[in-house]
């Protein structure tokens, strides 16, 4: 019986904790100043300003003509692509749909692991990835599931980025970070870190900007 009262106590006890957790969310959403602003302007998600602060600072999309994202659903930093450059072709990859539709846009609602990018025609002038696996909340296992994804686009680079180009992702800052941005001095001109301030402070979300793809020399 005390085995029973324990068990419904500790389920109690988790749902209130799970409720509790979804409140603050749903309250954070509320007073959040970049949820406000996204509603304002008209931008799917808050995620919209981490790439229009990425563009301000860094002008890569106003030149370029052919754009690779890789989780690009819903489609905030779709929205952003196309405010800053209406003539851009973009190509869209996510497992979940999107909530934009645009000439400019092919949407390929797949996993983009398991495509072969040498069916794509082009080579793109920027990779895009906002990519993030399912989290599990455990830091270091979120950090490695993430950047497990970044070292398959690295692998990719070759295949599908123009010389010149620029590759831009996430990473949740972690112990793999500095292997990665060894192995993109190799092959980049120029590889920075960047936080946007519509990235939470909290977060250990940071965005690594790339500039300048060439092939690597021994
Ligand atoms: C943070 S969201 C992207 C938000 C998007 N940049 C925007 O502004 O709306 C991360 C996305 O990565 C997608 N994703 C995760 N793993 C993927 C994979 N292997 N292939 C394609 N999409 C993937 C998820 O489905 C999710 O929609």
């Amino acid at each position: 019986m005390s085995y029973i009262l324990k068990l419904l106590k500790n389920n109690f006890l988790l749902t209130l904790l799970s409720f509790m957790k979804s409140k603050n969310w749903v309250n954070r959403q509320k007073n959040d100043h970049f949820v406000k602003k996204a509603k304002h302007l008209g931008y799917i998600n808050r995620a919209a300003f981490k790439l229009e602060e990425i563009e301000q600072k860094y002008k890569i999309i106003e030149h370029s003509r052919e754009i690779l994202e890789l989780g690009s659903s819903p489609g905030g930093w779709t929205q952003v692509i196309l405010n800053y450059n209406p003539k851009t072709n973009i190509t869209c990859f996510d497992l979940l749909d999107m909530k934009i539709n645009n000439q400019r846009i092919a949407f390929y609602k797949e996993d983009f692991l398991k495509y072969n990018f040498t069916n794509l025609k082009n080579k793109f002038d920027i990779i895009l990835s906002d990519v993030a696996p399912n989290t599990t909340g455990h830091q270091s296992t979120d950090h490695h599931r993430i950047s497990q994804l970044i070292y398959e686009v690295i692998d990719r680079l070759e295949i599908i980025l123009k010389i010149q180009g620029s590759f831009i992702f996430k990473i949740w800052k972690g112990e793999e970070e500095k292997e990665i941005i060894k192995m993109l001095k190799k092959i980049f001109d120029k590889v920075e870190y960047f936080k946007p301030k519509s990235s939470r402070q909290e977060s250990s979300e940071i965005f690594i900007i790339s500039r300048g793809y060439r092939l690597y020399e021994e």
